[in-house]
């Protein structure tokens, strides 16, 4: 091995997810950047100090700007989304409103997703109206008809394919071309895929934001948000504003997130493998009107889906046929051996969450009149999984 982990030639994905972000010989040989925990960074003499400080977001000189360890982090994920930084912050919530934050100013016009993230339409809806900024929600598949609703104050749409709640997978390409022809940023939510399987950057979006809290921690134990920006200039707008706000994610959490993401490319193939083993098992339940998950070819985004991208994670949405009750979801959810009743996905555990997808939506209305739950399909054998599921109909159905 060279002096350097840093390969000499482009390598698959694969390779790069073991490679990338680490130095080795830098750090005394361990194979993984060590936690810096650090707030204060040493100078050795004055001209050092300026010389660093002169060159704010590129050099370790304050816990919050960059240490070795964010930077092994914010590297390895730039290289993933074939970006040229990316940025760490608190939690993929602080990434979605950071970004928004950066690109926004009063008197502009926002164009977001109607099945958008929930947190991310509450910003919309409060901190940034009040800053002045007015917010147009749009209908998901809206795709190149989006130009109808661009106004000349309109700076940036917002984009999260597929939502976390519906999976309506969007247009990007038709979307991003309205932007870039009237010079608009577009910002996009790519949690649900991850970078592994959606590179938001190759399909001309602006910003890429995400959850690092799901598929690249991996394992339901850290918060933390990734944005990761184009070019120089788009990097330094972004880390200026999160710097600002005092946004930066702890070390511990930077670390535990490198390590998830040097499994990711083996997590998530089988998450998607269990899940269409498990959507597949759903469809053909007469309890079940509607599986939604894109990889399916009854999904009305399917088509999309197979044009844009690499593959699926584990996350979908079922409508329960009309007439299932109240009493018989409560008894459905309070009885399941492995699916766990919360609000995340992501990790190695299989999750249910009983969604109500009709509430969050203002600019179009969804169209399923059963109740929906959302489930996580995790890394346990996908055969326990679906009896955990049929003893859970056999209570939907059974008398109360
Ligand atoms: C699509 C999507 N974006 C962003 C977030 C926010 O992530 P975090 O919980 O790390 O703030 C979530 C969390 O559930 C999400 O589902």
């Amino acid at each position: 091995m060279t002096s350097s982990d840093q390969p000499s030639r482009p390598h698959k994905t694969a390779t790069r997810l073991s490679h990338s972000g680490r130095d080795s010989f830098g750090h005394h040989g361990a194979v993984n950047v060590p936690v810096y925990r650090a707030s204060t960074i040493l100078f050795p003499d004055q001209e050092t100090f300026e010389d660093l400080t002169s060159r704010p977001f590129d050099t370790v000189q304050y816990g919050r700007t960059l240490t070795p360890s964010s930077d092994a982090l914010e590297s390895a994920v730039a290289e993933l989304e074939n970006g040229y930084r990316s940025i760490s912050v608190s939690s993929g919530a602080a990434a979605c409103s950071t970004a928004l934050l950066a690109h926004l100013k009063a008197g502009d016009h926002l164009l977001m997703v109607d099945s958008a993230y929930g947190p991310t339409r509450r910003m919309c809806d409060t901190i940034l109206s009040t800053y002045g900024v007015e917010t147009t929600y749009y209908d998901p598949l809206v795709g190149a008809g989006i130009a109808d609703l661009v106004r000349p104050n309109t700076t940036v749409i917002y984009l999260e394919s597929p939502g976390s709640l519906t999976f309506e997978v969007q247009d990007v390409p038709a979307i991003v071309a309205v932007a870039k022809a009237r010079g608009i940023t577009t910002i996009m939510d790519n949690t649900w895929a991850s970078p592994l399987f959606y590179k938001p950057l190759d399909h001309g979006v602006d910003v890429s934001v995400q959850a690092g809290t799901k598929y690249i921690v991996g394992h339901a134990d850290v918060l933390i948000g990734l944005i990761t920006l184009p070019d120089q200039a788009s990097f330094r707008r972004v880390k200026r504003v999160s710097g600002t706000l005092g946004q930066q994610a702890g070390p511990d959490d930077v670390y535990l997130a490198l390590r998830g993401l040097r499994t990711i490319g083996v997590r998530l193939p089988q998450h998607q493998r269990s899940a269409l083993t498990v959507a597949e098992w759903l469809e053909a339940r007469p309890e079940v009107e509607r599986v939604l998950y894109p990889p399916l070819p009854s999904d009305p985004g399917h088509a999309i889906w197979v044009r844009d991208f690499a593959g699926a994670s584990g996350l979908m949405g079922v409508v329960l046929a009309e007439g299932a009750s109240e009493a018989g979801i409560r008894r459905m959810m309070n009885g399941f051996e492995l699916f766990g009743i919360g609000a995340s996905w992501g990790g190695f555990e299989s999750l249910v969450l009983w969604t109500q997808p009709e509430k969050g939506r203002t600019a179009t209305t969804w169209p399923a009149p059963g109740r929906t739950l959302r489930f996580h399909v995790g890394l346990e054998d996908p055969g326990d999984l679906i009896a955990d599921l049929e003893a859970a109909f056999h209570r939907l159905g059974a008398a109360g």
